[in-house]
């Protein structure tokens, strides 16, 4: 299984504003840099439930027929999910990833900060792919947090676009 991350952030680090807003993010993700081709290959998401909150409102559900899992501790209603493949899971991240494993998953996609968080924490992740967005937000909804201890990264790649967004791969050593 590998598990990867593919996220845009302002340079100083968020992914979001305080109030959820993505603003400062250019519309539509702004000029192509790999989303299509990462998601291409992606066998499942894993998105958080405040991820999960801010694409349904979205005018389209962003993910087509890709199998997206949402993470809450509690009910939520899928129902308004319209021509998505959608189901709700919860608890560690070891026992989600081999859950999904065991359904035939090899790749996933997780997606949201503490969503995010939560699997580096538990040592889950294999590769970080981070766009960065030419401008500082000053505050907002975090990438990264606390961690037991330190993940060292193996630089893969750094593409650099016209817009001055740019992204770097990383692969998670150990
Ligand atoms: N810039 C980008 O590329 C990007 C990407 C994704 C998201 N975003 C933005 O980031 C914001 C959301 O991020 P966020 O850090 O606030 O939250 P998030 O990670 O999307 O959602 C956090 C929630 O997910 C649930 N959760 C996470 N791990 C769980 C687990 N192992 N078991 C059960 N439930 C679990 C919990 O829901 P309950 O509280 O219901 O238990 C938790 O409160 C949104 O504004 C979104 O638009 C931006």
């Amino acid at each position: 299984m590998t598990v990867s991350v593919f996220v845009g952030a302002s340079v100083d680090g968020f992914i979001a504003r305080a109030n959820g807003d993505l603003d400062f993010l250019a519309a539509g993700g702004g000029e192509p840099h790999g989303y299509e081709e990462f998601i291409a290959g992606v066998d499942a998401l894993v998105i958080g439930r405040k991820t999960f909150e801010t694409v349904l409102a979205f005018p389209v559900w962003p993910y087509g027929d890709k199998r997206v899992v949402v993470l809450s501790s509690r009910p939520i209603d899928l129902s308004a999910v319209r021509g998505g493949v959608v189901e709700q899971m919860a608890g560690p991240p070891a026992e989600i990833v081999a859950e999904l494993a065991a359904s035939g998953a090899h790749h996933l996609y997780v997606d949201g900060g503490v969503t995010i968080q939560g699997f580096l924490r538990a040592g889950l992740v294999q590769r970080l792919i981070i766009t960065r967005v030419p401008v500082l937000i000053g505050e907002g909804i975090p990438l990264f947090g606390a961690l037991p201890r330190d993940l060292r990264l193996r630089h893969v790649a750094t593409q650099h676009y016209p817009s001055g967004l740019v992204k770097s791969e990383y692969e998670v050593v150990a």
